[in-house]
C-alpha cells in the first residue's frame, strides 16, 4: 500500500543519542538557502530532486539493514559486519540532511511510497540458491554497483555545489560514502576463494542487471550549458547553488564512474563484465 513519504522525528533522548553518533548537523548553515532567490520552476525541481534523494537514502538504509542479516547468515567476519552496521546510521543521517534541504526549499514534494516493499527489488536474483549467493547478490548490487557509483557522483556534485548549505550537506554525505563504496571490495576479498567460475559469471550478470537500472543517470540528459545558461534558460550558477552538476558533466561523470569505479575493480576481483554489454549500456543515445 502506498503512503505519503512523510518522515517523523521523535526528539528528546533519541535525538540526543543520534546526534552523539553523528554530530555537526545543527552547525550547518540552515535557513540560508532562500527559495525567493531562484526561479519558481527551478525551486520546484530542486524540491523534487532533494525529496527523491531523501527517498533514495531511505531505500539504502533499508538495503543495508537487509544486507546485515545476509552477512550474519553467512558468518562474515565480525569486524566486516560491524563496519556495515554503521552504514545504516549514516544513511539515516543522509535521509535527514536531504529531507531538510527539501524543507528549506518549501517542503518535500508529494511522493507516494510502499514502505513495506522498499527492498522487494533486492529479492534474490534468479539462480541465487544459497545464503552465500544471497549475500553475494546484495553486496554486488548495494555496494559494488550502487555505492561505488554514488561515491564519485556525489563528490562531483559536492565540488560544483555553490552554496554553503548544499555544499555542507554534500560534504557530510560524501565523507560517509567512501567506506560504503569500499565495503564491496573488502567483502569480495574475504570470499574470493569460495567464488568458483560459475558464481563469478552469475555475479557479472547481477552487476549488469543492476547497471541497467542506473542508465537513467547518463541517458536522455539533453540539457546543455551555453554562456552560463542551461538549455531550459536557467542560470548555471543557480543550478550549482541548488546542488546539481550540469547535465552534460553529470552524464560524462556517470559513464566514467561505471568504467573506472565499477567495471574495472570488478575485473580486478575476477568478475568480468562482457565488454560489448558494457559498451551497449554506456552508448550515447
Ligand atoms: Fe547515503
Ligand atoms: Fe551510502
Amino acid at each position: 500500500m502506498k503512503q505519503p513519504f512523510d518522515l517523523e522525528w521523535f526528539g528528546g533522548a533519541p535525538e540526543r543519542y543520534f546526534r552523539k553518533l553523528r554530530p555537526g548537523v545543527e552547525e550547518l548553515p540552515w535557513g540560508t538557502l532562500r527559495p525567493a532567490d531562484y526561479p519558481p520552476l527551478l525551486v520546484e525541481r530542486a524540491r523534487i530532486s532533494w525529496t527523491e534523494a531523501a527517498f533514495n537514502e531511505y531505500c539504502t538504509a533499508a538495503a543495508f539493514s537487509d544486507l546485515l542479516g545476509a552477512l550474519l547468515a553467512v558468518r562474515a567476519p565480525i569486524d566486516l559486519i560491524g563496519m556495515a552496521s554503521d552504514f545504516v546510521t549514516d544513511e539515516l543521517l543522509h535521509v535527514e540532511l536531504t529531507a531538510r534541504l527539501a524543507m528549506e526549499l518549501g517542503g518535500g514534494a508529494p511522493y507516494q511510497v510502499d514502505f513495506e516493499a522498499l527492498t522487494r527489488r533486492l529479492a534474490p536474483a534468479p539462480g541465487a540458491a544459497s545464503a552465500q549467493q544471497r549475500a553475494n547478490d546484495l553486496v554486488m548490487r548495494v555496494c559494488c554497483v550502487g555505492e561505488a557509483f554514488s561515491v564519485p557522483m556525489l563528490s562531483g556534485c559536492m565540488r560544483s555545489a555553490a552554496h554553503p548549505l548544499t555544499r555542507g550537506v554534500l560534504e557530510m554525505i560524501v565523507r560517509d560514502e567512501a567506506p560504503h563504496g569500499r565495503f564491496g571490495w573488502l567483502y569480495l576479498d574475504w570470499c574470493a576463494e569460495s567464488l568458483d567460475d560459475a558464481e563469478r559469471a552469475r555475479l557479472a550478470g547481477v552487476a549488469l542487471g543492476e547497471l541497467e537500472i542506473f542508465q537513467r543517470y547518463w541517458k536522455r540528459l539533453r540539457s546543455k550549458v551555453k554562456d552560463g545558461r542551461t538549455s531550459e534558460g536557467f542560470l548555471l550558477s543557480h543550478v550549482n547553488q541548488l546542488g546539481w552538476m550540469d547535465s552534460e558533466s553529470y552524464a560524462a561523470a556517470a559513464r566514467q564512474a561505471v568504467r573506472e569505479d565499477i567495471v574495472a575493480p570488478l575485473a580486478r576481483h575476477g568478475i568480468e563484465l562482457a565488454p560489448a554489454a558494457v559498451d551497449a549500456l554506456l552508448a550515447t543515445d
